[in-house]
């Protein structure tokens, strides 16, 4: 099985049949979509919940990564909103994650393996992210750039100048909220993963003003996101 976990802007995936499905995983429900016909393989997972109703810090990632596992997803594919730090990725733009920071402060449940019965077991991040499955991705789509390094922050508030001054000194080059904890449960997981990061705005104090693209530029990239996905994950025995 294969996955699309979608964040902001791609909530939904419109124009394919999907079948709502309730998993019961030892962490929690969890709602997922499952394609039907030629996309019997896919499993569409919207992080935030179908209505968007889930900020970033009360996602329950480990729910959504047990299902994932529970119902054989081997590879999947992460659709992150950010903002521009560097003009690696700028605003408007898609890009391939190459590693990230966790930043979001150590409160989220962002591990399978809490001792006891569940194991103590320290997984290696010098491959965050499946190269044969982002080598895919760039040869599908050679526009792609290197969207470099993610900066997770715990949110839900935005970032001050301040925070975004010290991230770039950092050496991040993009901000976002959900990534880091996903990341790490599925590496937990074993699932082979690759991280599409789209940027809706530059970082506070990077330009005079936080301004956010429109939702005809969000919808335009959430299509050209979904049809990418769809062709690195099901059309190719690559
Ligand atoms: N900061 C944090 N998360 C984000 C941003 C941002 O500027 N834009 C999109 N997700």
């Amino acid at each position: 099985m294969k996955a699309i976990i979608g964040g902001t802007g791609v909530d939904t995936l419109d124009g394919y049949s999907l079948q709502p499905k309730q998993v019961i995983t030892d962490y929690g429900k969890v709602e997922v979509f499952l394609g039907a016909g030629r996309y019997e393989t896919l499993v569409f997972l919207p992080r935030h919940g179908s209505q968007h109703s889930l900020p970033p810090h009360m996602i329950n990632y480990r729910a959504n990564v047990a299902a994932l596992r529970q119902l054989g997803v081997e590879e999947a594919i992460g659709i992150y909103a950010v903002g521009s730090i560097s003009a690696k990725l700028e605003p408007g733009c898609i890009g391939l994650v190459s590693d990230f920071i966790d930043l979001s402060g150590g409160s989220r449940a962002n591990t399978f393996f809490t001792g006891g019965e569940h194991q103590v077991v320290h997984v290696a991040m010098d491959e965050v992210f499946d190269q044969t499955l982002q080598q895919r991705l760039l040869h599908l789509d050679p526009s792609l750039v290197d969207a470099g390094v993610y900066a997770c922050t715990n949110g839900p508030r935005l970032e001050t100048k301040a925070e975004i001054r010290y991230l770039a000194s950092l050496g991040c080059d993009i901000v976002g909220m959900t990534l880091a904890t996903e990341v790490s449960l599925l590496r937990e997981a074993g699932t082979k993963t690759a991280a599409l990061a789209y940027s809706i705005n530059w970082a506070v104090g990077i330009q005079h003003a936080v301004a956010f693209i429109d939702d005809a530029q969000i919808a335009r990239l959430k299509d050209r996101m979904t049809h990418l996905c769809l062709d690195a994950l099901l059309n190719s025995s690559r």
